[in-house]
């Protein structure tokens, strides 16, 4: 009986000392990666299980750096949710921090055999990536070398591949029967940097300086920490972005700078209304070269206009310093090109197309900023460096339709149904510009190459640097007008009197569907002379002879499984005959874009009756 109550005391008494220092330092003993943990759990793997739950929420601490200074990369690289990380530390969910700022990750911390841990993976991207690297650099400490080569089956040398799965347990704690009893709700995992002291951390997430050394077992109230090591922080409610350091967003620099409506920060709304002013300025032709004094009353004037516009904005546009769009492109590298003057990058954790614009941008921006729908490019964000603006907009697999038009392969892929689905969605995209948007819009530049296609295919009106409001644009005598030198695709009022309407959109369409039928380019070089794929067409039709049989891209008569030739051609005329109509002379004789739109979807539909793949 004595005996037992000995045993029961002595056990009690070490339990209560476990429960008190409830986690060891581990020091630099975690840098070693030959630890082993075969006597108990140690502080060299993760932290162990003595806390009062088998599981709880935690939260870690990641510094920023590249390329994970992302509200999505991080969250990605951590198995985080991202919507949880961008409220927790008070940002938008596309935001992009500054380099070593510390981001509050939270995490779901569990018990799995002896020790705490949060779970995510990592998928190695090059060949000189080893359990050390990735634990102390990719993770900045928040995992262990000793811990990622016990739970990964690859050995320590055979880590050379890119494109290994690991499991990565992160350091996380639940806070112990003690804690909890003082206050504790949660544990945070902070990353311990050069001259981290215990004072100042613990001052700096408003706890004692007692609970943070208790928590992590040391004996003096200032020990020595090690940078890329982690302590364990007991915190009495969630932590606060503004506990959190690293240089704080400025809302007045281009950086990290939102419109949005309703949430637009009035600072933030006017410096944009300053850049805007700038642009449009610069548009008129007016070399500014800085704000003059002077001009204070000219700006305000153009400030409220424009400000009346964005607050129309639904959407959050964001303004990139101009070395992530370096950094993204690898400096504009020639292999990033997609085109003249748009690049492809990653930015964000997300692929995206970066348009350097020479001229003015303000226009496109104030329309993409205001209107939002499937068939139309998004905007995503926006950039100025040295009098060039940069717009980023989503990326589009598939590239313009003009290009894929003359890709050789895949037959399939170019089939008369796919090609009317993409007439389809252009149609969509103009009847919204033209009848569904406040002001309405004309695009004045519909041709091919602005028509974009995403990975399904689906089909997107890109390029608005030409696009005018219809009450703007009505009658509109310009200088503008040498702009639009796109041959082919210009209706013959606006080349002969520069007149606006709705109507010229419905033009250039037709000229895009005889595009998709014929699969030919709307302008044609034979023997020095150029034609007009519009001419071809419309000379054949006012002959009367309405033998389109010939025009027919080739492409489109596709083989029948059993063998014979599937005659597209009924289909195909009944486009052509909607395009002529599209192509009318005069601009009132033309169907406008809601009658089109009706007529491509009997076709469609008549197709689809007529023409079941089986
Ligand atoms: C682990 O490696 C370090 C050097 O990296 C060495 O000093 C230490 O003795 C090793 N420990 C064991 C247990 O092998
Ligand atoms: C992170 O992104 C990669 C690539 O997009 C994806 O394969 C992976 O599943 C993501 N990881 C997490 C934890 O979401
Ligand atoms: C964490 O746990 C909560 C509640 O169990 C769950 O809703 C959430 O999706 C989890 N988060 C992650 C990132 O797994
Ligand atoms: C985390 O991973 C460990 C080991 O792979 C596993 O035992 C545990 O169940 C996982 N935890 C969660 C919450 O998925
Ligand atoms: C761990 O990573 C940091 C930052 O990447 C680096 O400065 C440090 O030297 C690394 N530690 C060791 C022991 O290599």
């Amino acid at each position: 009986m004595e005996g037992f109550l000995l045993g029961f005391f002595i056990t009690f008494g070490f339990l209560n000392s476990v429960l008190d220092a409830q986690q060891q330092y581990a020091g630099n003993q975690v840098l070693d990666c030959n630890n082993t943990d075969e006597g108990g759990p140690s502080p060299a793997f993760l932290y162990s299980c003595t806390g009062k739950s088998p599981s709880c929420r935690a939260f870690l601490i990641f510094r920023s750096q590249f390329p994970y200074n992302s509200v999505a990369t991080i969250s990605n690289l951590t198995s985080s949710d991202p919507l949880e990380l961008a409220r927790i530390n008070d940002v938008s969910i596309s935001e992009l921090f500054p380099p070593q700022k510390e981001v509050i990750v939270p995490v779901n911390c569990s018990c799995a055999g002896w020790y705490y841990q949060a779970n995510t993976t990592y998928v190695t991207s090059t060949v000189h990536e080893t359990y050390f690297i990735i634990a102390n650099q990719t993770f900045q400490g928040l995992s262990t070398c000793d811990i990622l080569m016990r739970e990964n089956v690859y050995g320590k040398l055979d880590l050379g591949y890119r494109g290994l799965k690991l499991q990565v347990p992160l350091r996380c704690a639940c806070p112990s029967r003690n804690q909890v009893a003082s206050g504790a709700k949660f544990i945070l995992t902070y990353l311990v940097t050069w001259n981290d002291r215990i004072p100042e951390v613990s001052k700096r997430f408003s706890v004692s300086a007692r609970s943070v050394v208790d928590a992590n077992g040391f004996s003096e109230e200032d020990p020595v920490l090690y940078p890329f090591t982690t302590i364990l922080i007991p915190i009495p409610a969630e932590p606060s972005s503004s506990q959190s350091r690293g240089k704080p967003r400025n809302r007045k620099s281009k950086k990290g700078l939102y419109i949005g409506a309703g949430t637009g920060v009035a600072a933030a709304l006017l410096c944009f209304v300053l850049f805007l002013g700038f642009m449009r300025r610069k548009g008129n032709g007016v070399r500014v070269v800085s704000w003059k004094v002077e001009e204070e009353k000219k700006k305000l004037q153009l400030s409220r206009d424009l400000l009346l516009g964005i607050t129309k904005v639904d959407r959050a546009l964001k303004l990139h310093e101009f070395k992530d769009l370096e950094a993204a492109t690898g400096n504009f590298a020639p292999q990033n090109r997609l085109s003249n003057s748009v690049y492809w990058g990653v930015l964000c954790g997300e692929v995206l197309a970066i348009k350097k614009m020479n001229t003015d941008a303000s226009g496109e921006l104030q329309i993409l900023n205001r209107i939002n729908h499937s068939n139309l490019i998004s905007l995503y964000g926006a950039c100025q460096n040295n009098g060039v603006f940069y717009l980023i907009y989503e990326f589009m697999e598939n590239g313009s339709l003009k290009d894929w038009l003359h890709k050789e392969c895949c037959q399939e892929l170019q089939s008369c149904s796919r090609r009317i689905q993409i007439a389809l969605d252009v149609a969509n995209g103009l009847l919204y510009l033209h009848n569904f948007t406040q002001p309405a819009y004309i695009h004045k530049d519909i041709n091919s190459s602005n028509i974009l296609l995403n990975r399904d295919l689906r089909a997107k009106i890109a390029n608005f640097s030409l696009a005018k409001s219809a009450e703007q644009g009505e009658n509109q005598q310009s200088s503008a007008r040498c702009a639009l030198n796109r041959k082919g695709y210009v209706a013959p009022e606006y080349s002969e009197a520069g007149l606006v309407t709705p109507m010229m959109d419905v033009y250039a369409f037709g000229v895009v569907l005889l595009e998709l039928i014929t699969g030919k380019d709307a302008v044609s070089e034979q023997d020095g002379e150029e034609s007009l794929l519009s001419d071809a067409v419309l000379s054949i039709a006012h002959g009367g002879n309405a033998v389109f049989g010939n025009l027919i891209d080739p492409r489109l008569q596709v083989k029948h499984p059993l063998g014979y030739t599937i005659d597209r051609s009924e289909l195909a005329v009944s486009v052509i005959k909607l395009s002529i109509a599209c192509l009318a002379q005069e601009p009132e004789s033309r169907l406008n874009m809601a009658e089109v739109f009706r007529t491509l979807t009997r076709i469609q539909l008549e197709d689809a009756e007529n023409f079941t793949v089986s």
